[in-house]
């Protein structure tokens, strides 16, 4: 009985094999991690938990599966017990491989450490356009690659009248073609070559350098897309096919595009949402806090991704004129933290003057972190108290920020309640829009717990005109109000990542923050969207209006508050 057949003992070599060939695939897996574990120690860098849980548990098994693969090899005939016990061996390895491979991957690629992503990258991705120092003339156009290769296009003014155009750039997986001298106005042609995971290898791209004379224009501006996988990546792609059919002239991006910019693979999802507009209309973005990423690798990603003709070495911030409208971006991380340098700050202001001297009539201002919000966040009092002088000072039309992640509008007036941050501001009455506008896919404040969190309280320093001193004014927030929710089937859709309503929050109905009414608090709602500017032919006219990612205007609980406006000059 114990006797083993010529068929079982060919059987047995048949498992041999499969155990020596799983263990050194273990082995290899387990000493990759190992030396990923190695790198991330010494370079003192995140998830390092995660890490030796995984290459633990790799190595756990493959030792097993060594032990088993040498005792197999001592014993030259298997009994029915010892085959039995291989074939068990063998498929619990294969489940167990299942499991492993894919989670180890992803840790590897996701969690593994930050990179450069222009020494390593997976995926062919983009491309993407970004104004140069001149938006009527330099163009850059950008995309990433699986392997590193070196940078070319075909490009020209037409589909059929183009030429290979070639960096003399080393090898590298993030590429950037930079084209100079281009005519205003005009519109070009280029082709990549290459399949991407947005686009197919004979995809033939165009886009209109900007005009240097005023004429009408579209933008559109979106905030915090975060894309993972699953749902994320789903409402990312809601948002990005209303810009798509937008068609607008350039984008303007408020940051976290990325869950964190250190890492490829957190690229690579958002890689699969911008470009689908930004292939074609150029993408101005200011960077966030999750771009930045956590141990600063991030910020080298971002400065690297998007070439922007950004005005420092250390800070991500830059500006541009297009027609009569003038763009600052900010960064509202460059001192560290949520805070700017003061660097930064004279910048600012000079760049107002300067674009206004110009003849630059809107003045649009763009940045990440909530400078108000009703939402999960703090209000950035130190943004606040030196931006809202300033925009009161120099008759600043818009200023958008996201972080929060829904829609939000204040008109504020500056010093209209006798409060001031500084007894110095002579405000002249000057109103300012402010919106936050940070639903472009990633999860919305509803999901962070803006319905029942807690009522926070906060003490601020104002200095009150009437009395003439200073005063400590202790301000709270209080959740949304649950009951608030527009009845609106068909964009529910755009709601929360799980199932759930689009909540709205009024002042007139009650306040749930007592600065709303300092601040001028006009409306929000949970939902993802997108804002869009438009400017008339000769400049005098300008529409701002905020849309649901399929393109129907917000406009709140039975209409009563269309989320549009026109303003002239
Ligand atoms: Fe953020």
């Amino acid at each position: 009985m114990n006797d083993i057949t010529k068929q079982d003992d060919n059987k047995a070599n048949s498992f041999r094999l499969v155990v020596i060939i799983c263990s050194i695939i273990t082995s290899i897996f387990a000493i990759t991690m190992f030396s990923f574990l190695l790198y991330f120690v010494i370079a003192k860098k995140t998830y390092i938990g995660l890490l030796i849980a995984v290459s633990v548990v790799c190595l756990v098994i493959c030792s097993v599966f060594l032990t088993q693969t040498i005792k197999s090899f001592q014993i030259k005939k298997l009994g029915v017990t010892q085959l039995k016990k291989v074939e068990k061996l063998a498929i619990v390895f294969g489940i167990l491989l299942i499991i492993i491979f894919p989670v180890g991957g992803y840790s590897l690629f996701a969690f593994g450490g930050e990179v450069n992503i222009q020494k390593t990258y997976f995926w062919n991705d983009g491309p993407w356009l970004t104004y140069g120092e001149n938006p009527t003339t330099d163009m850059s156009i950008s995309w990433l690659t699986r392997f590193a290769r070196k940078t070319s296009i075909q490009f020209g003014t037409s589909p059929e009248n183009m030429e290979t155009i070639t960096s003399p750039s080393a090898k590298t997986h993030l590429h950037h073609i930079l084209l100079t001298g281009l005519q205003p106005n005009t519109i070009y042609y280029y082709s990549l070559g290459i399949k991407t995971s947005t686009f197919p290898t004979n995809a033939v791209f165009s886009f209109k350098t900007a005009p240097d004379v005023n004429e009408a224009f579209k933008v559109i501006i979106v905030g915090d897309m975060q894309p993972g996988p699953g749902k994320l990546l789903h409402a990312g792609d809601l948002v990005a096919k209303g810009i798509v059919a937008e068609n607008p002239d350039f984008v303007i991006q408020l940051g976290d595009l990325a869950i964190d910019g250190g890492f490829p693979i957190f690229w690579h999802y958002t890689a699969q949402n911008f470009p689908q507009y930004a292939a074609t209309a150029p993408f101005q973005i200011a960077v966030g806090n999750h771009d930045y990423g956590g141990a600063g690798l991030g910020a080298h990603n971002f400065r690297n991704a998007f070439p922007h003709p950004y005005e420092s070495d250390s800070g991500l911030y830059y500006s541009f004129d297009y027609a009569s409208a003038h763009f600052i971006m900010i960064d509202n991380f460059d001192a560290g933290g949520y805070t700017m340098t003061d660097v930064q700050k004279i910048w600012v202001e000079q760049d107002i003057i300067d674009a206004q001297t110009r003849g630059q009539d809107w003045i649009f201002i763009n940045f990440h972190h909530t400078m108000f919000t009703t939402g999960t966040s703090s209000q950035n009092i130190a943004v606040q108290s030196w931006l809202a002088p300033l925009a009161e000072k120099y008759n600043v039309d818009g200023v958008f920020f996201g972080h929060d992640h829904h829609y939000e509008h204040w008109n504020y007036t500056y010093g209209s309640m006798g409060l001031l941050y500084s007894e110095f501001d002579t405000p002249s009455g000057n109103n300012t829009q402010y919106w936050c506008t940070g639903g472009g896919g990633a999860k919305l404040e509803v999901d962070y717990g803006v319905l029942k969190h807690d009522v926070w309280t906060d003490t601020r320093t104002f200095y009150n005109v009437t009395a003439g001193t200073y005063q400590d004014i202790e301000f709270y927030r209080s959740p949304w109000n649950a009951s608030r929710v527009v009845n609106s089937p068909e964009h529910q859709i755009y709601a929360a990542s799980v199932s759930d309503g689009l909540y709205y929050h009024a002042p007139n109905l009650e306040s749930y923050s007592t600065d709303n009414e300092l601040y001028g608090y006009m409306y929000g709602e949970q939902t993802r969207h997108y804002m869009k500017i438009e400017m008339n032919a000769d400049g005098t006219l300008c529409t701002i209006s905020a849309h649901y990612p399929n393109g129907d205007l917000i406009t709140g609980p039975f209409g009563n508050y269309p989320q549009i406006w026109t303003f002239s000059k």
